[in-house]
Protein backbone atom coordinates (compact mmCIF):
# COMPACT_ATOMS: atom_id res chain seq x y z
CA UNK A 1 0.00 0.00 0.00
CA UNK A 2 1.56 3.39 -1.22
CA UNK A 3 0.27 6.59 0.04
CA UNK A 4 0.74 6.24 4.04
CA UNK A 5 2.51 9.31 4.78
CA UNK A 6 5.16 8.51 7.71
CA UNK A 7 7.32 10.99 9.81
CA UNK A 8 11.05 9.78 11.03
CA UNK A 9 11.36 12.49 13.88
CA UNK A 10 14.74 13.89 14.63
CA UNK A 11 16.31 16.23 17.28
CA UNK A 12 16.46 19.77 16.14
CA UNK A 13 19.22 20.06 13.59
CA UNK A 14 19.21 16.60 12.51
CA UNK A 15 16.92 16.48 10.11
CA UNK A 16 19.11 16.16 7.02
CA UNK A 17 21.13 12.88 8.86
CA UNK A 18 18.16 11.48 8.76
CA UNK A 19 17.15 12.64 5.33
CA UNK A 20 20.38 11.01 4.34
CA UNK A 21 19.91 8.04 6.21
CA UNK A 22 16.36 7.31 4.54
CA UNK A 23 17.74 8.03 0.98
CA UNK A 24 20.37 5.38 1.68
CA UNK A 25 17.80 2.87 2.45
CA UNK A 26 16.37 3.33 -1.19
CA UNK A 27 13.10 5.80 0.61
CA UNK A 28 13.03 8.98 -0.88
CA UNK A 29 12.86 11.67 1.72
CA UNK A 30 10.18 14.65 1.12
CA UNK A 31 11.38 18.38 2.53
CA UNK A 32 12.42 18.03 6.18
CA UNK A 33 10.09 19.95 8.29
CA UNK A 34 11.46 21.08 11.76
CA UNK A 35 11.75 18.20 14.22
CA UNK A 36 11.14 15.69 11.40
CA UNK A 37 10.93 13.77 7.88
CA UNK A 38 8.33 13.14 6.32
CA UNK A 39 8.45 10.03 3.79
CA UNK A 40 6.21 8.13 1.93
CA UNK A 41 6.42 3.84 2.15
CA UNK A 42 4.81 0.64 2.17
CA UNK A 43 4.39 -1.17 5.58
CA UNK A 44 7.98 -2.57 4.73
CA UNK A 45 10.08 0.24 4.02
CA UNK A 46 8.71 2.36 7.54
CA UNK A 47 9.84 -1.24 9.35
CA UNK A 48 13.14 -0.94 7.87
CA UNK A 49 13.56 2.62 8.37
CA UNK A 50 12.29 1.69 12.21
CA UNK A 51 15.59 -0.94 12.40
CA UNK A 52 18.15 0.64 10.47
CA UNK A 53 17.79 4.57 11.40
CA UNK A 54 20.29 5.67 13.95
CA UNK A 55 19.63 9.29 14.29
CA UNK A 56 16.01 9.77 14.27
CA UNK A 57 14.14 9.60 17.54
CA UNK A 58 10.55 7.88 16.18
CA UNK A 59 8.96 6.81 13.21
CA UNK A 60 5.10 7.43 13.20
CA UNK A 61 2.53 7.13 10.59
CA UNK A 62 -0.23 9.54 10.64
CA UNK A 63 -3.68 8.32 10.62
CA UNK A 64 -5.59 11.80 10.46
CA UNK A 65 -5.84 15.09 10.52
CA UNK A 66 -8.66 17.42 11.20
CA UNK A 67 -9.22 20.97 12.71
CA UNK A 68 -9.78 20.58 16.66
CA UNK A 69 -10.89 24.06 18.04
CA UNK A 70 -12.21 23.08 21.26
CA UNK A 71 -12.23 19.65 22.83
CA UNK A 72 -15.57 18.61 21.98
CA UNK A 73 -14.47 19.15 18.31
CA UNK A 74 -11.58 16.38 19.19
CA UNK A 75 -13.32 13.81 20.86
CA UNK A 76 -16.15 14.05 18.47
CA UNK A 77 -13.80 13.34 15.54
CA UNK A 78 -11.88 10.86 17.36
CA UNK A 79 -14.56 9.20 18.39
CA UNK A 80 -16.50 8.93 14.87
CA UNK A 81 -12.97 7.56 13.37
CA UNK A 82 -13.38 4.39 15.85
CA UNK A 83 -16.95 3.69 15.40
CA UNK A 84 -16.38 3.77 11.40
CA UNK A 85 -16.56 0.39 9.59
CA UNK A 86 -13.31 0.64 7.86
CA UNK A 87 -11.17 -1.59 5.71
CA UNK A 88 -8.17 0.74 5.72
CA UNK A 89 -5.77 -1.29 7.92
CA UNK A 90 -4.43 2.41 9.09
CA UNK A 91 -8.12 3.45 10.08
CA UNK A 92 -8.46 3.83 13.82
CA UNK A 93 -11.17 1.61 13.51
CA UNK A 94 -9.10 -1.08 12.06
CA UNK A 95 -6.23 -0.51 14.38
CA UNK A 96 -8.20 -0.34 17.67
CA UNK A 97 -10.76 -3.37 18.07
CA UNK A 98 -10.78 -3.46 21.56
CA UNK A 99 -8.35 -6.71 22.90
CA UNK A 100 -5.35 -4.54 21.77
CA UNK A 101 -4.19 -2.41 24.61
CA UNK A 102 -3.13 1.22 23.70
CA UNK A 103 -1.67 4.41 25.43
CA UNK A 104 -1.70 8.27 24.06
CA UNK A 105 0.51 10.79 24.66
CA UNK A 106 0.06 14.19 23.13
CA UNK A 107 1.70 17.68 22.67
CA UNK A 108 0.37 20.91 21.88
CA UNK A 109 1.10 24.11 20.10
CA UNK A 110 -0.33 27.30 18.89
CA UNK A 111 -3.57 26.12 19.96
CA UNK A 112 -6.48 26.62 21.95
CA UNK A 113 -6.15 23.62 23.66
CA UNK A 114 -3.28 24.49 26.21
CA UNK A 115 -2.78 20.82 28.12
CA UNK A 116 -1.12 17.84 26.70
CA UNK A 117 -2.46 16.04 29.50
CA UNK A 118 -6.09 16.96 28.88
CA UNK A 119 -5.69 16.59 24.86
CA UNK A 120 -4.41 13.14 25.46
CA UNK A 121 -7.39 12.11 28.27
CA UNK A 122 -9.71 13.29 26.01
CA UNK A 123 -8.12 11.69 23.18
CA UNK A 124 -8.67 8.70 25.59
CA UNK A 125 -12.55 8.85 26.16
CA UNK A 126 -13.18 9.70 22.50
CA UNK A 127 -11.62 5.95 22.11
CA UNK A 128 -12.71 4.01 24.74
CA UNK A 129 -16.42 5.32 24.23
CA UNK A 130 -16.56 4.78 20.90
CA UNK A 131 -15.32 1.20 21.08
CA UNK A 132 -18.14 0.66 23.59
CA UNK A 133 -20.90 1.96 21.23
CA UNK A 134 -19.01 -0.34 18.49
CA UNK A 135 -18.09 -3.21 20.45
CA UNK A 136 -19.52 -2.89 23.35
CA UNK A 137 -16.49 -3.12 25.67
CA UNK A 138 -13.63 -0.71 25.58
CA UNK A 139 -9.57 -1.22 25.45
CA UNK A 140 -7.58 -1.18 28.19
CA UNK A 141 -4.62 0.99 28.46
CA UNK A 142 -0.94 0.41 28.92
CA UNK A 143 1.74 2.99 29.17
CA UNK A 144 4.57 0.93 29.80
CA UNK A 145 3.96 -1.67 26.71
CA UNK A 146 0.72 -0.61 24.67
CA UNK A 147 0.30 -2.66 21.21
CA UNK A 148 -0.86 0.32 19.84
CA UNK A 149 1.10 3.82 20.76
CA UNK A 150 -0.87 6.65 19.66
CA UNK A 151 0.26 10.22 19.39
CA UNK A 152 -1.75 13.39 19.10
CA UNK A 153 -0.32 16.47 18.04
CA UNK A 154 -1.87 19.88 17.87
CA UNK A 155 -0.94 22.60 15.97
CA UNK A 156 -2.30 25.84 15.31
CA UNK A 157 -5.61 24.07 16.26
CA UNK A 158 -5.26 21.44 14.09
CA UNK A 159 -4.75 17.70 15.53
CA UNK A 160 -2.61 14.91 13.92
CA UNK A 161 -3.40 11.23 14.89
CA UNK A 162 -0.22 9.20 14.80
CA UNK A 163 0.86 5.35 15.01
CA UNK A 164 4.06 5.39 17.15
CA UNK A 165 5.66 2.38 15.55
CA UNK A 166 8.33 1.57 17.95
CA UNK A 167 6.14 2.77 20.86
CA UNK A 168 9.61 3.86 22.65
CA UNK A 169 11.72 6.10 21.44
CA UNK A 170 14.90 4.82 18.77
CA UNK A 171 17.47 5.98 21.12
CA UNK A 172 16.72 3.31 23.74
CA UNK A 173 19.18 1.02 22.02
CA UNK A 174 19.13 -1.69 24.87
CA UNK A 175 23.17 -1.42 25.42
CA UNK A 176 23.55 1.44 27.94
CA UNK A 177 24.12 -0.73 31.13
CA UNK A 178 25.98 1.95 33.10
CA UNK A 179 25.77 5.75 32.33
CA UNK A 180 28.56 8.29 32.97
CA UNK A 181 28.34 11.74 33.94
CA UNK A 182 26.64 13.58 30.89
CA UNK A 183 26.57 10.82 28.33
CA UNK A 184 25.44 11.81 25.00
CA UNK A 185 21.86 10.79 23.62
CA UNK A 186 22.88 7.57 21.22
CA UNK A 187 20.90 9.30 18.36
CA UNK A 188 23.06 12.33 18.40
CA UNK A 189 26.20 9.79 18.53
CA UNK A 190 25.07 8.24 16.03
CA UNK A 191 24.61 11.38 14.19
CA UNK A 192 27.56 13.34 14.63
CA UNK A 193 29.31 10.23 13.22
CA UNK A 194 27.45 9.80 9.91
CA UNK A 195 27.75 13.39 9.49
CA UNK A 196 31.01 13.98 9.86
CA UNK A 197 31.99 11.99 6.29
CA UNK A 198 33.68 9.25 8.00
CA UNK A 199 32.90 5.93 6.07
CA UNK A 200 33.13 3.57 8.88
CA UNK A 201 36.63 1.62 8.05
CA UNK A 202 39.83 2.17 10.32
CA UNK A 203 40.46 2.83 13.98
CA UNK A 204 38.46 4.93 16.02
CA UNK A 205 39.57 6.96 19.14
CA UNK A 206 37.44 8.57 21.99
CA UNK A 207 39.98 10.10 24.42
CA UNK A 208 37.33 11.19 26.48
CA UNK A 209 34.78 8.67 26.41
CA UNK A 210 32.95 8.81 29.29
CA UNK A 211 30.30 5.70 29.48
CA UNK A 212 31.42 4.99 25.73
CA UNK A 213 28.52 5.78 23.15
CA UNK A 214 30.35 7.46 20.56
CA UNK A 215 32.05 3.88 20.31
CA UNK A 216 29.24 1.64 20.48
CA UNK A 217 27.55 3.77 18.25
CA UNK A 218 30.77 3.91 15.89
CA UNK A 219 31.50 0.08 16.01
CA UNK A 220 27.54 -0.37 14.67
CA UNK A 221 28.32 1.33 11.94
CA UNK A 222 31.58 -0.08 10.86
CA UNK A 223 30.23 -3.43 11.40
CA UNK A 224 26.64 -2.98 9.51
CA UNK A 225 24.63 -3.56 12.94
CA UNK A 226 21.12 -2.63 13.67
CA UNK A 227 20.81 0.26 16.31
CA UNK A 228 18.22 -1.32 17.90
CA UNK A 229 19.23 -5.17 17.37
CA UNK A 230 19.27 -5.84 21.22
CA UNK A 231 15.63 -4.64 21.55
CA UNK A 232 12.71 -7.35 22.26
CA UNK A 233 9.60 -5.62 22.04
CA UNK A 234 8.12 -4.08 18.79
CA UNK A 235 4.84 -3.48 19.19
CA UNK A 236 4.12 -3.33 15.46
CA UNK A 237 4.81 -7.41 15.08
CA UNK A 238 1.56 -7.81 16.55
CA UNK A 239 -0.88 -5.06 14.03
CA UNK A 240 -1.79 -6.50 10.85
CA UNK A 241 -0.32 -4.35 8.20
CA UNK A 242 3.12 -5.36 9.67
CA UNK A 243 3.01 -8.72 10.54
CA UNK A 244 6.04 -10.73 9.29
CA UNK A 245 8.03 -7.68 8.13
CA UNK A 246 10.32 -7.25 10.90
CA UNK A 247 12.10 -10.75 10.09
CA UNK A 248 12.69 -9.92 6.25
CA UNK A 249 13.59 -7.20 7.69
CA UNK A 250 16.01 -8.22 10.41
CA UNK A 251 17.43 -10.79 7.68
CA UNK A 252 18.52 -8.39 5.37
CA UNK A 253 22.29 -7.57 5.40
CA UNK A 254 23.47 -4.35 6.25
CA UNK A 255 26.59 -3.22 4.60
CA UNK A 256 29.48 -2.75 6.98
CA UNK A 257 32.40 -1.67 5.80
CA UNK A 258 35.08 -2.55 8.43
CA UNK A 259 34.12 -6.19 9.99
CA UNK A 260 37.60 -5.71 11.81
CA UNK A 261 37.06 -2.25 13.37
CA UNK A 262 39.28 -1.08 15.93
CA UNK A 263 37.34 0.77 18.80
CA UNK A 264 39.85 2.76 21.24
CA UNK A 265 38.31 4.18 24.39
CA UNK A 266 39.85 6.16 27.13
CA UNK A 267 38.96 7.93 30.06
CA UNK A 268 40.66 9.84 33.21
CA UNK A 269 38.18 8.36 35.38
CA UNK A 270 38.47 4.92 36.24
CA UNK A 271 33.85 4.39 37.09
CA UNK A 272 33.50 6.22 33.24
CA UNK A 273 35.41 3.18 32.05
CA UNK A 274 33.76 0.32 33.64
CA UNK A 275 30.44 2.00 32.51
CA UNK A 276 32.19 2.01 28.65
CA UNK A 277 33.69 -1.65 29.00
CA UNK A 278 30.24 -2.83 30.34
CA UNK A 279 28.47 -1.36 27.54
CA UNK A 280 30.41 -2.27 24.69
CA UNK A 281 29.72 -5.97 25.92
CA UNK A 282 25.99 -5.37 26.22
CA UNK A 283 26.12 -4.49 22.73
CA UNK A 284 28.20 -7.33 21.51
CA UNK A 285 31.36 -5.05 20.58
CA UNK A 286 33.80 -5.81 23.40
CA UNK A 287 36.11 -7.86 21.19
CA UNK A 288 36.81 -4.84 18.91
CA UNK A 289 37.83 -2.41 21.58
CA UNK A 290 40.36 -1.52 23.55
CA UNK A 291 40.18 0.45 26.92
CA UNK A 292 42.57 2.46 29.49
CA UNK A 293 42.43 4.73 32.02
CA UNK A 294 44.61 7.65 31.46
CA UNK A 295 44.79 11.70 30.54
CA UNK A 296 43.37 12.25 26.98
CA UNK A 297 46.64 14.20 26.59
CA UNK A 298 49.06 11.73 27.49
CA UNK A 299 46.98 8.66 25.26
CA UNK A 300 48.99 7.64 22.10
CA UNK A 301 46.96 6.66 19.51
CA UNK A 302 47.17 3.80 17.21
CA UNK A 303 48.46 4.10 13.72
CA UNK A 304 46.08 5.56 11.90
CA UNK A 305 44.35 7.43 9.95
CA UNK A 306 41.24 6.96 11.39
CA UNK A 307 38.50 8.96 13.13
CA UNK A 308 38.99 10.65 16.69
CA UNK A 309 35.89 11.18 18.14
CA UNK A 310 35.53 13.81 20.91
CA UNK A 311 32.49 14.64 23.59
CA UNK A 312 34.75 16.73 25.85
CA UNK A 313 33.58 17.94 29.53
CA UNK A 314 30.57 20.94 29.22
CA UNK A 315 28.78 22.79 31.85
CA UNK A 316 29.91 25.26 34.21
CA UNK A 317 33.81 24.11 35.34
CA UNK A 318 34.75 23.79 32.21
CA UNK A 319 32.78 26.65 30.62
CA UNK A 320 35.70 28.67 32.71
CA UNK A 321 38.51 26.63 31.66
CA UNK A 322 39.07 27.60 27.75
CA UNK A 323 42.69 26.68 28.18
CA UNK A 324 41.26 23.33 28.12
CA UNK A 325 39.96 23.61 24.72
CA UNK A 326 42.94 25.03 23.10
CA UNK A 327 44.80 22.27 24.48
CA UNK A 328 42.45 19.84 22.64
CA UNK A 329 43.01 21.24 19.57
CA UNK A 330 46.94 21.31 19.42
CA UNK A 331 46.40 17.33 20.87
CA UNK A 332 44.35 16.92 17.79
CA UNK A 333 46.50 18.80 15.75
CA UNK A 334 49.79 16.93 17.33
CA UNK A 335 49.20 13.45 17.53
CA UNK A 336 46.28 12.77 14.87
CA UNK A 337 47.89 13.98 11.87
CA UNK A 338 45.59 12.90 8.76
CA UNK A 339 42.97 11.78 11.11
CA UNK A 340 39.23 13.24 10.69
CA UNK A 341 37.82 14.63 13.78
CA UNK A 342 34.27 15.36 14.89
CA UNK A 343 34.23 17.20 18.08
CA UNK A 344 30.41 17.06 19.98
CA UNK A 345 30.95 20.10 21.73
CA UNK A 346 28.21 21.29 24.19
CA UNK A 347 28.67 25.32 23.93
CA UNK A 348 29.40 26.83 20.85
CA UNK A 349 31.71 29.38 22.17
CA UNK A 350 34.03 27.02 24.00
CA UNK A 351 33.94 25.11 20.17
CA UNK A 352 35.60 28.14 18.62
CA UNK A 353 38.80 28.02 21.74
CA UNK A 354 39.91 24.88 19.47
CA UNK A 355 42.35 26.79 17.24
CA UNK A 356 41.47 25.06 14.80
CA UNK A 357 39.04 25.38 11.25
CA UNK A 358 36.18 23.34 11.36
CA UNK A 359 35.36 21.87 7.78
CA UNK A 360 32.05 21.96 8.56
CA UNK A 361 29.56 22.87 11.94
CA UNK A 362 26.41 21.54 12.98
CA UNK A 363 24.25 23.41 15.77
CA UNK A 364 21.58 20.28 17.09
CA UNK A 365 19.76 19.63 19.83
CA UNK A 366 20.66 16.88 22.55
CA UNK A 367 17.43 17.10 24.70
CA UNK A 368 17.11 20.91 26.04
CA UNK A 369 20.72 21.66 25.49
CA UNK A 370 22.09 23.41 22.37
CA UNK A 371 25.32 20.65 21.14
CA UNK A 372 27.23 21.60 18.23
CA UNK A 373 29.18 18.89 15.74
CA UNK A 374 32.54 20.15 14.86
CA UNK A 375 34.31 18.27 12.20
CA UNK A 376 38.12 17.96 11.05
CA UNK A 377 40.28 17.28 8.87
CA UNK A 378 43.60 17.47 10.39
CA UNK A 379 45.73 17.44 8.02
C1 LIG B 1 30.90 14.72 28.46
S1 LIG B 1 31.70 13.33 29.11
C2 LIG B 1 31.72 12.21 27.75
C3 LIG B 1 30.43 11.49 27.66
C4 LIG B 1 30.45 10.40 26.64
N1 LIG B 1 30.44 10.92 25.28
C5 LIG B 1 29.27 9.46 26.87
O1 LIG B 1 28.43 9.32 25.99
O2 LIG B 1 29.14 8.94 27.97
C6 LIG B 1 33.37 13.84 29.20
C7 LIG B 1 34.34 12.80 29.75
O3 LIG B 1 35.65 13.34 29.65
C8 LIG B 1 36.42 12.79 30.71
N2 LIG B 1 37.63 13.62 30.85
C9 LIG B 1 37.72 14.91 31.25
N3 LIG B 1 39.01 15.34 31.17
C10 LIG B 1 39.73 14.30 30.69
C11 LIG B 1 41.11 14.12 30.36
N4 LIG B 1 41.99 15.11 30.52
N5 LIG B 1 41.49 12.92 29.88
C12 LIG B 1 40.60 11.91 29.72
N6 LIG B 1 39.30 12.03 30.02
C13 LIG B 1 38.86 13.20 30.48
C14 LIG B 1 35.47 12.81 31.89
O4 LIG B 1 35.88 11.86 32.87
C15 LIG B 1 34.13 12.44 31.21
O5 LIG B 1 33.90 11.04 31.30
Amino acid sequence: MTGTRWVATAGRGLEPVVAAELAALGIAPRAAEPGGVPFEAEPLGAVRACWRLRAANRVLAELASFPAPDDETLYREVRARVERTSSEPFALSTLLPPERSFAIAATTARSALTDSRWVALRTKDAIADGQRARFGRRASVDRERPEVALRVRLDQDRATLLLDLAGEPLDHRGYRVESARAPLREQLAAAALLASGWEGRGPVVDPMCGSGTLLAEAGAIALGLAPNRLRDHWPFERLPPFRGLLERVRAEAIPAPDPAVALFGNDLDPAALAATRRNLEAAGLAAHASLSVGDAFAFEPPPGPGLVAVNPPHGARLAESPEQWRRLGDLLKRRYRGWRAVVVAGDAALGRQLGLKPTRRMAVRNGPLEARFLFLDLW
